[in-house]
């Protein structure tokens, strides 16, 4: 099938089924074109639990689509690709979680978004990038065990006098920022504004000047007078900074970084996923319920 037609055909199997298209942005620009919502785990995650769609098609990783379907449970929760993961997902089990919970009965666990279905269900509260300090800042507790970012964690440790029990987890995209390509990036564009994401190593961190979540970086690229911006994080960001802002330039810091779990899904999927109904994502009753608590507490209480 041509590329056109299955596009088309890709917008007709929405409407009929009453699906809903939500892409992050880190998805291939072909996705990203034909999003119903674009956007960063927050923003999507809210959406998930708003829509009024039977469907929910889930252009992403793994543990977006399990968020959704844990904020959407009585909704069909597709996973284009099935195998697309994030691999900081799989730095953190609930056993693993268990232990250190045990070791620290005062403590609240905060947990990031990447992290499995399994992880959340014994989570107090869940954050994302984009509201990571703030929920640290506003839970009761001194002592706080966050899972899985070490990166993350470290930021967030910038902003609070709480104790941070960070566990060692790591984006393997993120964590491949040096300082050194970082400082080569400015001294060639000194005039640029430079923006990173917060799963960046802490001297990336130390070099930048605005840290945001990536929609985070949308946000400020349409608000801010630069020319030229340098951008710290997954290369599909570029592809929605460039389209949004074509006055501006967009340039990655040293050389573009690839998730491969967010590229895997392809136009094809996203036909077959709305033809086949596949991969639906399946959650027992007993993990939504108890991951349900962590991300509500997110997104309404703080
Ligand atoms: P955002 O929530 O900032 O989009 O980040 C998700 C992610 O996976 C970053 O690597
Ligand atoms: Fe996971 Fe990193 Fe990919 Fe985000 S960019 S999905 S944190 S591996």
């Amino acid at each position: 099938m041509d590329r056109q037609r299955m596009i088309e055909e890709i917008l007709e199997l929405k409407a009929k089924k009453n699906a809903v298209l939500l892409v992050h942005n880190y998805q291939r620009s072909e996705i990203q074109d034909l999003a119903d919502h674009l956007g960063d785990s927050l923003g999507l995650s809210r959406i998930a639990a708003e829509t009024d769609a039977e469907i929910i098609v889930f252009c992403g990783v793994k543990f977006m689509a399990e968020t959704a379907k844990i904020l959407a449970p009585d909704k069909k929760v597709l996973l284009p690709q099935q195998a697309a993961g994030c691999p900081m997902a799989g730095m953190a089990t609930a056993e693993d979680l268990r232990l250190l919970k045990a070791k620290y009965p005062e403590a609240m666990v905060i947990s990031y978004v990447n992290s499995s279905a399994e992880v959340k269900a014994e989570t107090d509260v869940c954050c994302t990038s984009a509201n990571a300090v703030t929920v640290v800042k506003n839970v009761k507790t001194n002592q706080i065990i966050f899972v899985p970012d070490k990166n993350l964690a470290a930021y967030v440790q910038r902003f609070t006098d709480k104790e941070i029990i960070p566990w060692e987890g790591y984006c393997y995209v993120h964590d491949q920022y040096t300082a050194e390509e970082v400082k080569r990036a400015k001294a060639a564009h000194p005039d640029a504004v430079l923006m990173v994401h917060p799963e960046c190593p802490p001297d990336v961190i130390d070099l930048a000047d605005e840290v945001f979540s990536t929609s985070g970086m949308v946000k400020f690229a349409k608000q801010n007078e630069a020319a030229v911006f340098l951008v710290g994080t997954e290369e599909g960001m570029l592809y929605r900074l460039q389209k949004e802002n074509p006055e501006k330039t967009f340039l990655s810091v040293g050389s573009a970084k690839m998730c491969r779990g967010m590229k895997m899904t392809r136009l094809e999927d996203v036909h077959r996923s709305l033809l086949e109904e596949q991969f639906e994502i399946q959650l027992s009753p007993d993990i939504i319920g108890r991951a349900r608590g962590a991300l509500e507490r997110m997104l309404y209480y703080v």
